[in-house]
């Protein structure tokens, strides 16, 4: 990495994972940390982000070029998650501010939490905890807590990227059938090309994998729940906002698709009065994907990256925006 001219200043918006990445940055740079565990409100990080150039954000942070218009002297945010829907990329750009993600690092362990919902939704894991802990556990039944199967079973993927393919490939592992649907095609994708309109017709679980943007957003409503079978579980790890939410809890009452599990909601944290958490059959985890030691310090080792990089003159390896790069501040 090259020597930085002179020390930059730059605001993390959280404490970060593990000892490294914060040590790596404080070297090179002089680093103002947000000490709340909730984000900043938008007033403090605009006030603490003032007079940097750069910031490293979480995907809570709302980047927009209101913010980067009052803080001209940001150059460079990078973004401690693999998406970026939280930042608007192309008033960066405008502003020749470079954006960076960390995509990678947590394909597997996204993944894994992906396939734990599968299992956990078709086996109703959370029920029969539930039921043991609530005293309901009574003599072996033959027919109580049925699931469904998963061998066998046909898995779709929406969205075959990284994270797209590595639940693919869990699939398989679990003898799974497994289609995708994507706007281009994926040649080493372990799974078939199919039209999404097939993908939702056929599978028996429909696993999302798309970004959030305004091509994705909120995709999956009434229409959608409607093609998919009424044995279907859907199943959501990328972001609440591809789910037009009041449709899918229709669709659980009244029976259009058999079960759903989730790990992102609109809004995050879903109040536990939200209208959804009434719905049956729904499964719903706090927003954990990435969530192991390992793959949050390397996230945050890989956005220190990006901001060091950027903040030095070096193009970063994760730039979201490579307009921007002609344009830099
Ligand atoms: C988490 O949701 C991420 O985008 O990294
Ligand atoms: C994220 O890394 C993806 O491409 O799915």
């Amino acid at each position: 990495m090259a020597p930085l001219a002179a020390r930059p200043r730059v605001f993390v918006t959280r404490a970060l994972p593990g000892s490294a990445p914060a040590e790596l940055l404080g070297a090179a740079a002089d680093v103002d940390t947000w000490e709340g565990e909730e984000p900043p409100p938008p007033a403090s990080l605009l006030e603490r982000s003032a007079g940097c150039d750069g910031l490293l954000t979480m995907l809570t942070d709302r980047v927009d070029g209101a913010l980067l218009d009052a803080c001209p002297t940001v150059r460079v945010v990078a973004n401690m998650a693999v998406g970026y829907d939280n930042v608007d990329v192309a008033a960066a750009t405008e502003r020749g501010v470079l954006v960076t993600n960390t995509p990678g690092v947590l394909t597997e362990t996204t993944a894994d939490l992906a396939f734990a919902l599968l299992l956990a939704s078709a086996r109703r894991i959370a029920e029969g905890e539930a039921a043991v802990r609530a005293g309901a556990w009574g003599p072996w039944q033959p027919s109580w807590l049925l699931g469904r199967e998963v061998a066998g079973a046909t898995l779709g993927i929406v969205g075959p990227g990284r994270i797209g393919a590595a639940v693919a490939r869990r699939g398989q592992g679990f003898g799974m059938r497994v289609l995708y649907s994507g706007r281009r095609d994926a040649p080493e994708f372990p799974g078939m090309r199919v039209p999404l309109d097939v993908l939702l017709e056929t599978s028996d679980f429909v696993s999302v994998h798309v970004p959030l943007s305004e091509d994705t957003a909120t995709m999956f409503n009434d229409e959608a729940f409607r093609r998919m079978k009424r044995t279907a579980t859907f199943i959501n790890t990328s972001r609440g906002g591809v789910v037009d939410q009041p449709a899918l809890a229709r669709a659980l009452h009244e029976g259009t698709i058999a079960a759903a599990a989730l790990d992102v909601t609109t809004p995050e944290p879903l109040p536990p009065d939200a209208p959804l958490l009434s719905a049956p059959n729904l499964l719903v985890t706090p927003h954990v994907g990435s969530a192991t030691g390992a793959t949050r310090e390397r996230m945050a080792a890989l956005a220190v990256e990006g901001l060091l990089a950027g903040l030095g003159s070096e193009r970063p390896q994760h730039l979201v925006n490579p307009a921007a790069w002609e344009r830099r501040r």
